[in-house]
């Protein structure tokens, strides 16, 4: 079993077009990301330099005894300045006394986001970068979101300075998630439109295929929508109507050859009446007789067949018990074990004949019919089974043509034409189903009649 996104259009669309967005997305946050944080980098480094650059330079100007107030001027929450008397040469010692500083700040950062700070080292700003008195370094500190710098004072001691902002987010905004989710959902929306626009004509056109090999008569569909779903409506309602005419032709001419073998069938018959030899006369007049049968069903079957009746709702169970019973009355041994009622849309006068026709068979036959159903999800089956003889294997698809007769029933002469088997296997595949035979052990025939049930 697929699962639902993936068997339906609107679900395998919008599956596509929700990874299309996301793909995009993602693709967007490698290429504008990366641009957007290193913008973000140099801008706080620059400002981090040029902040640095004035306090040393204000230090150099004002007399020693002002520098504490100068510096707590200067520090901010997450740019913090000292005096020490040793340059910084090892980081690891310039980092403890970054962080005491930072906590120090009116809202320290949490210790655990400040990690050991490993693998950096100072390095030389340029006169370009640094424009403070004298020589100054860097440090990078990608774990703490920051830098350090270091510098010689006129004095002679050193000024250090930590710019720290950890946890800072590194993520999009809150909002870009939401007008994310806010296209993403519109997309849905739009997908799932335009792909139930397009779908509706497909199930439509399911329907009435579905209706057409059941023998339904459907209205032509309607020929509109996308260049490509149209021209299937076209070409199915072209289909339907050329079925349409190629069966009446077939059945007309059906039609009119039996009736027009009427007249010299019987013209014939005239005359063998007159045959002198009274053998010869009875062999031809029996088999004249045959012959009007013959042209007489096959009238019968044509016409029948040129006005197909109209499809109705019915409950199946009910017309096979019905049946039953009525053959039961004409003297006919006739058992039906019954089912569960079960509305099924066919042409029960049609239906009915083609299970008197087995029924007929079974009686005929095997001299008495029992008749019961089976219920399977997609289909029914209804069995007329007998006691009979049976019919050899390789028979028992030939029976279904017409005209065709055991060797074994001309002999017992029991009457009928071959025609039988045939006509109800044409009902029964115009209702979409169709009938098989099998021999029962240890003797008999089973026919079963399958219909699906949509
Ligand atoms: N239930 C059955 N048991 C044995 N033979 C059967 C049975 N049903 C049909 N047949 C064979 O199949 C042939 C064709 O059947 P059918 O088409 O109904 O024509 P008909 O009954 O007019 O002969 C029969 O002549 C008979 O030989
Ligand atoms: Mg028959």
């Amino acid at each position: 079993m697929k699962r639902f996104w993936m068997r339906s259009l609107t679900g395998q669309w919008v599956t596509l077009v929700l990874l299309a967005l996301a793909v995009s997305q993602l693709l967007f946050f490698a290429i504008y990301r990366g641009d957007q944080m290193r913008t973000v980098f140099l801008l706080r480094r620059d400002e981090f330099l040029s902040r640095a650059a004035s306090v040393s330079r204000l230090l150099d100007s004002a007399e020693p005894n002002l520098h504490p107030g100068i510096l707590n001027a200067a520090n901010t929450v997450a740019v913090r300045y000292w005096l020490g008397e040793k340059p910084a040469n090892d980081p690891i010692e310039w980092e403890k006394a970054a962080r005491e500083s930072l906590m120090e700040s009116s809202r320290p950062p949490r210790l655990e986001d400040l990690p050991v700070i490993e693998g950096v080292k100072w390095e030389e700003l340029t006169t370009e970068e640094w424009k403070g008195e004298s020589q100054a370094h860097l440090l990078h500190l990608p774990d703490w979101n920051g830098f350090g710098l270091t510098t010689k004072t006129k004095e002679g001691s050193w000024l250090h300075a930590v710019y720290a902002k950890p946890g800072a987010p590194v993520g999009p905004p809150g909002s870009y998630y939401v007008s994310m989710v806010i296209t993403a959902v519109a997309i849905c929306f739009v997908t799932a439109l335009v792909a139930r626009r397009v779908g509706r004509p497909l199930g439509r056109l399911s329907d009435a295929a579905e209706k057409l090999g059941r023998g339904e008569e459907t209205p032509p569909l309607p020929e509109e929508g996308a260049d490509d779903v149209r021209r299937t409506a076209v070409a199915f309602n072209r289909m339907q109507s050329r079925l349409k005419l190629y069966v009446e032709d077939r059945t007309r001419m059906m039609a009119a050859i039996s009736h027009d073998l009427r007249t010299p069938i019987t013209s014939l018959r005239l005359q063998a009446e007159f045959v002198s030899d009274a053998e010869t006369r009875d062999k031809l007049v029996t088999t004249l007789d045959e012959m009007k049968e013959i042209t007489e069903a096959s009238l019968a079957f044509a016409r029948e067949d040129a006005v197909l009746e109209a499809t109705r709702n019915v409950d199946v169970m009910a017309l096979l018990e019905s049946l039953c019973e009525d053959l039961s009355q004409l003297g006919w041994e006739v058992r039906f074990t019954g089912g569960e009622a079960l509305a099924w849309r066919c042409r029960p006068d049609s239906l009915r004949r083609a299970l008197r026709n087995l029924i007929e068979n079974a009686v005929r036959y095997g001299g008495a019919a029992a008749v019961s159903s089976e219920r399977g999800s997609s289909e029914l089956k209804i069995h007329i089974d007998d006691e009979g003889p049976g019919i050899p294997a390789a028979e028992q698809e030939k029976v279904f043509i017409p005209f065709v007769r055991l060797e074994s029933s001309r002999n017992r002469s029991t009457g009928g034409t071959g025609l039988g088997l045939a006509i109800a296997r044409t009902i029964v595949r115009n209702h979409g189903g169709d009938i098989s035979l099998q021999n029962r052990s240890p003797k008999g025939l089973r026919a079963t009649i399958r219909l699906p049930l949509d």
